[in-house]
């Protein structure tokens, strides 16, 4: 006889205790015992965990509308918008509201194949975009397709950072999508010369260029999105024709954005995207009030010094070899299993995150974190190496 399904099915698995509350960089256990959290509530709480300025916003506007669709005009969702365009500060001037990063990425996608009338997809070995039809398609993630077949669209997967494989993108190609730092892929930077160069080649053969930034937007890595503003240190813009962002948008609550070019935007039609809960106004909220945080407290400038101070500190202990990425999206290339350090790190009540790369583990702590917590996080590193190594 099977064993009868658990209510909640089970899709991930679970840390070994229940998280009851939070409170900036900490999260408290249903024991009451506290954690370090530099997995930020999985890339998300980019202002750390309950922040009172938020949740006073989400609040005084739950008392004054709670929800209406996008059948109204809602000044809160025309001002979002417009915050988040300025605050992204580059060539995409429209966007988009939805509730996710996949949702992003699938509208993306799809408007892609619509303007182009092309149906092939081009993407990056190493990439990872969601879990909705073509988002997953374009996903790097054999496993996945053999489950189910999905998009029935061709789709093509680049050789990162190889500018001769750039030759395969041509005239039948409806968009190529690209996490500009492959966070899930090993925190592996798609280097500015080769964003340069796919973007060259994208606009000889009228394909667009789609940034992913779900994981690297919101002011992560030090810059507003890498799209307009180029990878950290580069000062060589790329310009992407769409991005889509969402994670740490608004801190935790759900929203996604797909940013659009003034061309893209022009020949969208009524009808064409939609989403009831998209653009609602709590959401939208907690949106401004994010940024507005990020922006007033400076934070995209405390995330690279944070880097930097984590590469000096991190550098003497011998069970990291490499430390990649930058501001709070970081890898730590081990000399073991990360999988191993990650489960060890929660004896020390530090969260941290795997990747799909077996020896890279994942930091994405909230912007807030400080100087003492990188000094708390190399402390236990160092005993974790001096026990396994
Ligand atoms: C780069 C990237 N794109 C898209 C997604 C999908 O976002 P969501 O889980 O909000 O649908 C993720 C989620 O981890 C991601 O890391």
């Amino acid at each position: 006889m099977s064993t009868k399904p658990p209510v909640l099915v089970d899709t991930y698995p679970q840390y070994p205790f229940e998280i009851t509350r939070g409170e900036g960089v900490y999260v408290f256990d249903d024991s009451g015992n506290r954690y370090l959290d530099m997995y930020g509530g999985h890339a998300v709480c980019s202002l750390g965990h309950c922040n009172s300025r938020i949740a006073e916003a989400i609040s005084r506007q739950a008392e004054k509308l709670f929800f209406y669709s996008n059948l109204t005009k809602l000044s809160i969702r025309d001002e979002a918008a417009e915050t988040l365009v300025r605050f992204a500060d580059s060539h995409l001037s429209s966007l988009f509201f939805c509730n996710s990063g996949a949702e992003a990425n699938e509208n993306a996608l799809k408007l892609a194949v619509q303007l182009t009338g092309r149906s092939r997809l081009v993407s990056l070995k190493g990439g990872w975009h969601g879990r909705t039809t073509m988002a997953a398609a374009v996903t790097d993630d054999p496993k996945w397709h053999a489950k189910t077949p999905g998009w029935t669209g061709d789709v093509l997967f680049l050789a990162p950072n190889d500018s001769q494989d750039l030759q395969k993108i041509d005239e039948q190609c409806a968009a190529v999508i690209v996490e500009p730092l492959q966070s899930i892929g090993g925190v592996y930077e798609i280097t500015n010369d080769y964003l340069l160069q796919l973007r060259e080649r994208t606009k000889k053969s009228g394909t667009l260029l789609i940034f992913d930034e779900v994981q690297t937007g919101v002011g992560r890595t030090g810059a507003p999105y890498v799209n307009g503003h180029g990878q950290a240190g580069t000062n060589k813009e790329v310009c992407a024709d769409m991005s889509t962002s969402a994670k740490s948008l608004a801190n935790g609550f759900p929203i996604g954005a797909l940013l659009l070019s003034p061309e893209i935007a022009s020949e969208i039609q009524l009808g064409d995207l939609g989403s009831t809960f998209g653009g609602g106004p709590l959401a939208m909220a907690a949106l401004q009030e994010t940024l507005t945080i990020i922006q007033e407290s400076n934070l995209q400038e405390h995330v690279r010094d944070i880097e930097m101070y984590l590469r000096e500190s991190i550098s003497q202990i011998p069970l990291v070899t490499e430390v990649r990425g930058h501001g709070c999206l970081l890898g730590l290339k081990l000399s073991i299993e990360a999988k191993q350090v990650v489960g060890k790190l929660r004896d020390f009540n530090i969260l941290a995150g795997t990747s799909g790369v077996a020896d890279v583990m994942r930091l994405l702590p909230p912007y807030i974190i400080e100087k003492e917590h990188i000094d708390e996080l190399v402390t236990a590193l160092t005993k974790i190496g001096e026990e396994l190594l």
